[in-house]
C-alpha cells in the first residue's frame, strides 16, 4: 500500500543561529526542505504532507511546488507535536505512515523504499531507521534491548553511559497508521527540554508488546541531520561529490572536482570541460562540448554545443548559442541572447540584447536594450545609451553594420544594414543602410609644434 508521507518543517533551527528557517536554507542551491521532497517524489507515495511553522509562507510555496499539503504547527512543542498537526490527514491514511524531517537532505529514494518495504515485512507498528556512526552527539541514542529497540534516548537525556552509544536515530520512520493515532495522544513532555518527542512513540509499542523494527543505513551520510551551519558545509561536500562524480560518469570533465559547483537542477551535455572554480546555479542548461574556464558563474542560463566560456565572467538568464565564445571577464545580464559564433570579449557588459550569428563586441563595450544582427563588428569601448535617467530606449543594429571604436550610439536609434559608423562617432540619428556616419570633429594639425614647445620648457 501507498505510504503517506508526513515531513516536518516548522522548527526554526535554533543551532543555525540564522533568521532563516533552516528547511530554507539552501543545498546545492535549493532549499534543504526540497532535497527531501524530490527524495520523496521518487517513491510512489500517497498524500504528502508539510509540516510548517517557522516562516511558513515560504516553506508552503516549496510544498505546493511538489502538490504537498500542509499543517500549521503554531507553536514548536516538539516532533510528536508537529506530527499531531498532522492527524486529518494521517488518520485518512489508507496505509502505513513515512515521517521524514526536512533537515536530512541527502536521502535517497532508495533508502526510503527500503525503510517501507521492511515495514511491511515486519509486520512492525512502528519501522525506525538508525545509523551507527563516529560522532552520535546530538542525535537519539538507540538503547536495544532483549528483542531489539526498546527505546530512544535524546542527547539532553542520556546518562553518560548511554551518550556512548553510536547507534543513532536518524528521525525517519514507518508507523503503522492506527497505532501512530493512538500513541500521539499518550506522549508526553516530561523531559529535559520540555517537548513531545516523536521517538517515545517507541517505548509505548514495546510497553503494548508491538514489534518495532529498526533498519540500520547501510550509508550514515545519506540520513545525516543538518543542526548547525558546520553540518550544512558537511553536507554541502557530500551532495557535491555525488552531484560531481555523476556528471563525470556522464562523460563531463572536471579538473578539480572539489573547486566545480554544480547546482541540483543544473544539467550538462557529454564533454564538456570544467575548469576549476566554475559555478552553474538555478536551471542552468549546458549543451554538448562546452568549456568553461575558471572563475565564471552561471546562473538560470542556456549554452548550446561548443560553446567556450573564458575566465571569470558572469552570466545570469542568458541563452548562448552553438560555437559562440564569452569572456574573459565578460558579464551577460538577464536577457541577452548570444547568435551562434559570436564572440562577446573582455570586459563587455551586455544587457537584454540580442546578437546575432556570427557578430563580435571584443573589447569594453556596453550593449543595453540592443538589437544587433548578423556579422556585425562592434568596436572596442562603444556604448549603447539606452538610458535617459528616466526612460530605457532601443538600439536596432543591422546585418553587416561596423561600429567603430569608441562610438556612443544614442537610443532610440537604428543603424542600417551595412552601414559604417567612423571611429569616436556620437550617433543621435537614424543611420541609412551602406551609408557612413562620422560625428568627429575635424582633426586640426600644426607642425613642428610638440619640437617647439618641448624647446621651450627646456630653457625655463
Ligand atoms: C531529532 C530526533 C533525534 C534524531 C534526530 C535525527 C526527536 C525528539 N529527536 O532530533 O532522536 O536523532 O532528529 O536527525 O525527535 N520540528 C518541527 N516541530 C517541532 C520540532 C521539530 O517541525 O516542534 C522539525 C524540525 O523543523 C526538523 C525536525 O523536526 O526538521 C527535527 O527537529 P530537530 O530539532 O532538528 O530534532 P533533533 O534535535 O535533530
Ligand atoms: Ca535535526
Amino acid at each position: 500500500m501507498k505510504p503517506t508521507v508526513v515531513i516536518l518543517a516548522a522548527g526554526l533551527g535554533t543551532r543555525m543561529k540564522s533568521g532563516l528557517a533552516k528547511a530554507l536554507h539552501p543545498l546545492a542551491g535549493r532549499p534543504l526542505l526540497q532535497h527531501v521532497l524530490e527524495a520523496v517524489s521518487g517513491l510512489a507515495a500517497g498524500k504528502t504532507v508539510v509540516v510548517l511553522g517557522h516562516q511558513a509562507d515560504r516553506v508552503r510555496k516549496i510544498a505546493e511546488g511538489y502538490n504537498a499539503a500542509i499543517a500549521l504547527q503554531t507553536e514548536q512543542l516538539g516532533t510528536g507535536h508537529a506530527v499531531m498537526q498532522a492527524q486529518e490527514v494521517i488518520a485518512a491514511a489508507k496505509g502505513p505512515v513515512l515521517i521524514l524531517c526536512a533537515d536530512t537532505p541527502l536521502l535517497t529514494t532508495a533508502t526510503l523504499r527500503s525503510i517501507v518495504e521492511l515495514h511491511a515485512a515486519s509486520r512492525a507498528a512502528v519501522t525506525v531507521m538508525t545509523a551507527v556512526v563516529q560522532e552520535p552527539f546530538g542525535y537519539g541514542r538507540v538503547v536495544r534491548g532483549k528483542g531489539g529497540i526498546t527505546r530512544i534516548i535524546e542527547e539532553k537525556d542520556a546518562t553518560t553511559a548511554q551518550k556512548k552509544i553510536n547507534e543513532v536515530n536518524a528521525g525517519i520512520y514507518c508507523f503503522e497508521q492506527r497505532f501512530l493515532l493512538e500513541a500521539l495522544k499518550s506522549i508526553k513532555n516530561t523531559n529535559a527540554q520540555g517537548e513531545y518527542y516523536l521517538p517515545d512513540t517507541i517505548t509505548l509499542a514495546r510497553k503494548k508488546r508491538l514489534v518495532v523494527a529498526g533498519l540500520v543505513c547501510g550509508d550514515p551520510d545519506e540520513v545525516m541531520g543538518v543542526n548547525t551551519r558546520v553540518d550544512l558545509s558537511r553536507a554541502e561536500d557530500i551532495m557535491r561529490t555525488r552531484i560531481n562524480r555523476a556528471w563525470m560518469l556522464a562523460g563531463v570533465t572536471m579538473l578539480d572536482p572539489n573547486a566545480t559547483f554544480i547546482g541540483s537542477e543544473v544539467t550538462l551535455g557529454s564533454d564538456c570541460i570544467l575548469y576549476p572554480n566554475v559555478r552553474l546555479e538555478g536551471k542552468t542548461a549546458i549543451g554538448k562540448g562546452c568549456t568553461l574556464f575558471s572563475g565564471s558563474r552561471i546562473l538560470d542560463s542556456t549554452l548550446g554545443n561548443d560553446v567556450t566560456i573564458k575566465d571569470c565572467s558572469v552570466i545570469e538568464q542568458a541563452s548562448i548559442s552553438d560555437n559562440a565564445s564569452v569572456g574573459p571577464f565578460a558579464h551577460l545580464r538577464p536577457g541577452s541572447v548570444i547568435g551562434a559564433r559570436a564572440r562577446v570579449g573582455n570586459f563587455v557588459e551586455i544587457k537584454k540584447s540580442t546578437i546575432g550569428e556570427g557578430s563580435k563586441a571584443n573589447h569594453l563595450a556596453y550593449i543595453g536594450d540592443a538589437t544587433v544582427g548578423k556579422d556585425v563588428n562592434i568596436g572596442a569601448g562603444v556604448i549603447t545609451c539606452n538610458y535617459d535617467g528616466f526612460e530605457k530606449f532601443p538600439t536596432i543594429i543591422e546585418d553587416g553594420v561596423f561600429v567603430g571604436s569608441d562610438s556612443q550610439l544614442v537610443a532610440p536609434v537604428r543603424i542600417g544594414r551595412g552601414a559604417l559608423i567612423g571611429a569616436g562617432s556620437t550617433i543621435t540619428k537614424n543611420v541609412p543602410a551602406d551609408a557612413l556616419a562620422i560625428s568627429r570633429s575635424p582633426q586640426d594639425l600644426r607642425e613642428g609644434f610638440a619640437a617647439r614647445r618641448r624647446k621651450m620648457k627646456q630653457k625655463k
